[in-house]
Order: structure tokens, then C-alpha cells, then sequence
């Protein structure tokens, strides 16, 4: 077991990004429903904010709810909005408590009016806070993103406020839901899935993975530390050769 004392306080990525998978699987698991998943998921989410929160990282970003999540069934996709709203209402005092700042991605328009006016309030309240930066990306998929970023560039081009010839990365990253949020160094996938299911596909061009096999509601703090140790052994290159990194002993840059 990794020990938040073992990791390099100097050397933690800005920015980390989880998907949470596995709820469902661990509630089968006990013979319960699935939503019993999802609330002790809960707990999990509430546990590794205050950790990245301790640990002073800038930005966590979680995969709350998926454009493709809508075709669960009814009943599930019902239970998991009545927990946001009931988590959000419950939760933000805490938030405060931790100085945590409330952001979130997606397709804010497709969730119900009371989850979206929660979310909003807890945001509102929020917004000053100067520690980290937790983003739900919720009715969130990378395409519906990168579309949707695609539709508005293409407008402003029509309209002549930018030139076609001048769209630099930069300035496409400005039309995505993350715009202002430095890309993730750390990806974290839970539940032994290896796979990215429509997550931040254009922030993650160099972030690294890591892959668990624990199910979201087993995944401890020290779960969390073991992925950040393990990141911290890792040469980040972005396509040079090694002893052009070497030089530079900050894996954030
Ligand atoms: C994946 O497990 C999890 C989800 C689709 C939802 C995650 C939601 C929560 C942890 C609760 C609400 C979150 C917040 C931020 C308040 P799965 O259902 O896909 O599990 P399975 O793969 O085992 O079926």
C-alpha cells in the first residue's frame, strides 16, 4: 500500500482525470441492485476529491455521466439523476469546507431542469474558491464535444470573426468544454476495462494511463496514491528522445 508520504509532493500532475467504472459489478457482486453501486460510489467520489483536495492538484475530473449512459434503462438513468441532485445538495458544504470549486462538461442542456438548477446553485456558491477545480463531466462523450466545437468554430468562421486558415490548436481547444483547463497528465481507468469509451479524446493526445482492476466503490486513497507513484516513475517525453527530457526534472512541463 502506497502512503501519501511516499509520494513526491513536487513531481504531482496538475490535472487528473478518472473514469469511474464498476459500480454496477461490485453491487451484483453483493447479490444488491445496481444503484446500491452507484451510492457507495458515491463515498468514493467524496473520498479521492478530498485526497486530490489534500494533495493540492489543481483539477480532477470525473466521468459522472456519458452521452451513451442515456440508454441505460429508465429506472437507472432515474436513480443515478435523483443521486446527483440529493449528492450535489448534500455535498456542497463540504465543497466549501475543502475549498473546492465545482465545474462541469458536457451537455448541460439534455439533463433534467433540477439537476441542472442544482448544479448551477452549487456552482454559483463555488465559483470563488481557490483550491481544486472538481469537473463532473456529465451527459459528456469526447465526440459530442469535438462536434459541437466543430459546429461553433464553423459558425464564427461564417461570420467571418475567424479565418479558417488561422485555426491553430490553441484556438480550437478555446471552443471545447474544457477550454482554460491545462490537458490531464494522468488518466485513471477503474474496474480492469481498458478502454477510453469517448473520454477527453483530444486532452488525452499525451496523457498517461493507468489501468486498475478495483471496482470504483473499493478504490481507496490509497488506490489514488498508488496511481500518482506510479505516474511519478514514469518519463514523460512527448515525442523527443530521452536525453532531451532529462534536462528537465518537471514532469508537468
Ligand atoms: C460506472 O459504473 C459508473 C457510472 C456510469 C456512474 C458514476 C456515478 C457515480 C459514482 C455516482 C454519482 C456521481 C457523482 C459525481 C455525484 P457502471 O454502472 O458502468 O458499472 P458496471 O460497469 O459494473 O456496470
Amino acid at each position: 500500500m502506497i502512503t501519501k508520504e511516499q509520494l513526491d509532493l513536487e513531481r504531482l500532475p496538475r490535472h487528473v482525470a478518472i473514469i469511474m467504472d464498476g459500480n454496477g459489478r461490485w453491487a451484483r457482486k453483493k447479490g444488491n441492485p445496481r444503484i446500491f453501486g452507484h451510492r457507495k460510489g458515491v463515498a468514493t467520489v467524496r473520498e479521492i476529491t478530498e485526497a486530490a483536495a489534500e494533495l493540492k492538484l489543481e483539477y480532477l475530473t470525473l466521468y459522472a455521466f456519458s452521452t451513451e449512459n442515456w440508454n441505460r434503462p429508465r429506472t437507472e438513468v432515474d436513480a443515478l439523476m435523483s443521486l446527483l441532485v440529493a449528492t450535489i445538495n448534500k455535498e456542497t458544504k463540504r465543497l466549501m469546507d475543502n475549498n473546492v470549486k465545482l465545474k462541469i462538461i458536457g451537455d448541460v442542456n439534455a439533463l433534467p431542469g433540477p439537476v441542472a438548477q442544482n448544479l448551477h446553485a452549487s456552482i454559483e456558491k463555488t465559483k470563488n474558491n481557490t483550491g481544486l477545480t472538481l469537473v463532473l463531466a456529465l451527459s459528456y462523450s469526447s465526440r459530442w464535444e469535438i462536434l459541437n466545437a466543430v459546429k461553433h468554430i464553423s459558425e464564427d468562421v461564417h461570420q467571418g470573426k475567424i479565418d479558417s486558415e488561422g485555426i491553430t490548436t490553441e484556438i480550437f481547444e478555446t471552443y471545447l468544454n474544457t477550454s482554460g483547463i491545462p490537458d490531464p497528465e494522468l488518466l485513471i481507468r477503474t474496474s480492469g476495462e481498458y478502454r477510453i469509451s469517448n473520454y477527453l479524446l483530444w486532452q488525452i493526445a499525451y496523457t498517461e494511463l493507468f489501468f486498475t482492476s478495483t471496482l470504483w466503490p473499493d478504490f481507496r486513497k490509497e488506490n489514488f496514491y498508488e496511481a500518482l507513484a506510479d505516474y511519478q516513475k514514469r518519463e514523460r517525453r512527448f515525442g523527443k528522445i530521452s536525453e532531451q527530457v532529462a534536462k528537465n526534472t518537471n514532469v508537468n512541463s
